[in-house]
């Protein structure tokens, strides 16, 4: 992870001065640098990781980087890693620019790769994500969005980014199309998860330690699966409630509806969700070779559940 961090210094490197700030900014940041760990790892645990894992794992992160500048404009965000959003600090333009300049340099560093393989999962990735994002723009602020919606959403913007990492990791250390699968398998259901849990923080994590705001998602009317089961399962009057909070997203008060949410089963519900994709994520790993890495996968699988940031 030193090597791969010190690739990602050395590569965002331009002569731009506001784009080396703005990298600086959302790097120097940290965050949990989760997706490139996928890449090592699912590597070792086929194999090797050479300087092509490096470089995936690099451009993986890149890519990452690149949706939360622009995820953070469309949210209107204000608050990441602890400190302002790009977007907060630079202002719009600077933050979709810059996400622009990061999306490029990671096609740089995929022609550098050099794997019409590689090229074509990260290709199709990227895409996904940006179907992700735009898919669930289309259902802000729509009281009737379903579990299945929700699921898909998710899949796109989050999941695949994960399924990439740890599916390349092992086809870069030489696995096979079951061992290659298998990765891809763990990486989905781990992302499901992620994002599951991600959104369950956005109404419950305490913002010292998550570094985000609460209640981001409410107040852009996007209906999660916390609001989705409360929506469905609550009597008539939170029903009600919830659904012009989401159709007139933005104006509700977060307090209220959290206590509307929690008079139904609806967090239990949506953890017990998240609990089942990091189940089906370990579950995936069986067909993978025994490992200290393959068991970091499975320990990664739990933090994922259990974490408050
Ligand atoms: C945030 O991802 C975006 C989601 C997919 C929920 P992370 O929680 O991995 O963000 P960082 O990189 O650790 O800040
Ligand atoms: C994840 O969704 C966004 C991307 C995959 C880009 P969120 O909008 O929930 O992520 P956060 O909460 O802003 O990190
Ligand atoms: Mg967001
Ligand atoms: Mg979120």
């Amino acid at each position: 992870m030193r090597a791969v961090d010190a690739l990602i210094r050395d590569r965002l490197r331009s002569d731009v001065t506001l784009i080396n700030e703005i990298a600086a900014h959302i790097l120097r940041s940290g965050g949990k640098r989760l997706r490139p760990v996928l890449v090592l790892l699912a590597a070792r645990a086929f194999g090797r990781c050479d300087q092509r894992g490096h470089l995936v794992a690099a451009i993986v992160e890149l890519i990452h980087t690149a949706t939360l500048l622009h995820d953070d404009v469309v949210d209107e965000t204000e608050r990441r890693r602890g400190q302002a959003t790009a977007n907060a600090a630079f202002g719009n333009a600077g933050a979709v620019l810059s996400g622009d300049f990061l999306y490029s340099r990671s096609f740089q560093l995929m022609v550098e790769v050099d794997d019409m393989r590689i090229m074509r999962e990260l290709a199709d990735t990227t895409n996904a994500i940006a179907e992700g994002e735009v898919l669930q723009l289309m259902r802000c602020g729509d009281p009737d969005a379903d579990e299945a919606g929700y699921l898909e959403v998710i899949e796109r913007k989050t999941a695949r980014l994960f399924r990439a990492a740890t599916g390349l990791g092992a086809l870069i250390a030489g696995a096979d199309a079951d061992g290659i699968r298998a990765a891809q398998d763990y990486g989905l259901s781990l992302g499901m998860a992620f994002q599951v849990v991600d959104d369950l923080l956005d109404y419950l994590a305490d913002p010292e330690v998550s570094g985000k705001n609460l209640g981001t998602d409410l107040a852009e009317g996007k209906p999660t699966l916390p609001l989705i089961r409360a929506m469905s399962v609550g009597d008539a009057a939170t029903r009600d409630y919830l659904r012009g909070a989401i159709s007139d997203g933005g104006s509700a008060d977060v307090a209220a509806v959290l206590r509307a949410v929690e008079s139904t089963d609806a967090i239990h519900y949506t953890s017990a969700a998240a609990q089942r994709h990091a189940a089906d994520a370990k579950q995936a790993l069986a067909a993978m070779p025994p490992s200290a890495f393959r068991d970091a996968m499975s320990g990664l699988a739990d933090f994922t559940v259990k974490r408050a940031s």
